[in-house]
């Protein structure tokens, strides 16, 4: 990835989760006026115009990686009601909560076990989170997890599809019977910088 905007570079080459929440911090502010306004990022309404294309307000649905709160803004903008949300990031967070969309907002790290129960949510999201720098497949299974028989997982996947062998991670939910892949097409993600993602929409066993 060269030619990158420094800012979209920075968040790439991340290498720990210290790292990650100290960057996010650090941007909060200016998130959405360099990804939205500078850079044209479309997966967040890509993403939950398909979760609501699929299945209509669901029931509460956690944004997991859910920033400054793009993905709420657009379930919302689609008359999702209720929507809670995780993030490494308080600054992130912070900027998510002015947004006034979300019910509950919690710091958490997706690379743990989440502090939710088992089939709490009617649907969960991650957008732009599995990519380089950030998290792997691995948060698949938490989601999952949190989810109920017959909720949906919607995830954007950039860059990382092939490297960290997302599809035969997705292969194992299946073996395992804990989901059911229903579709991992390709969409457009950050136009400004010719970025292109996979959404896969599983539906949890
Ligand atoms: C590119 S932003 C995407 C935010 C939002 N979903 C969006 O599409 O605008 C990636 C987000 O992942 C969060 N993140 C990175 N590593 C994380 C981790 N291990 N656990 C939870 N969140 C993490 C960052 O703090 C950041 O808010």
């Amino acid at each position: 990835m060269t030619g990158r905007s420094p800012k979209l570079q920075r968040a790439y080459d991340l290498r720990s989760k210290e790292e990650a929440e100290a960057v996010y911090d650090d941007w909060a502010a200016e998130y959405d006026a360099d990804m939205v306004g500078g850079m044209a990022y479309v997966a967040p309404a890509n993403a939950a115009n398909r979760l609501v294309d699929l299945a209509g307000d669901p029931g509460p649905v956690l944004d997991a990686g859910c920033g400054t709160g793009l993905v709420g803004a657009a379930l919302a903008a689609r008359s999702v009601a209720v929507i809670d949300g995780v993030d490494l990031s308080q600054g992130m967070l912070d900027q998510a909560r002015a947004r006034g969309v979300y019910r509950d907002l919690t710091k958490a790290d997706l690379t743990q076990r989440l502090d939710i129960p088992d089939d709490t949510y009617a649907a969960a999201i991650c957008v732009g989170t599995i990519t380089d720098g950030h998290v792997g497949p691995e948060v698949f299974d938490e989601l999952v997890r949190v989810v109920r028989p017959g909720g949906l997982v919607v995830a954007t996947v950039a860059h990382v599809w092939e490297s960290r062998k997302v599809g035969e991670h997705l292969d194992g939910l299946v073996a395992a019977g804990r989901i059911h892949l229903r579709e991992a097409d390709e969409w457009d993600s950050v136009n400004g910088e010719n970025v292109r993602c996979r959404i896969p929409v599983l539906e949890v066993r």
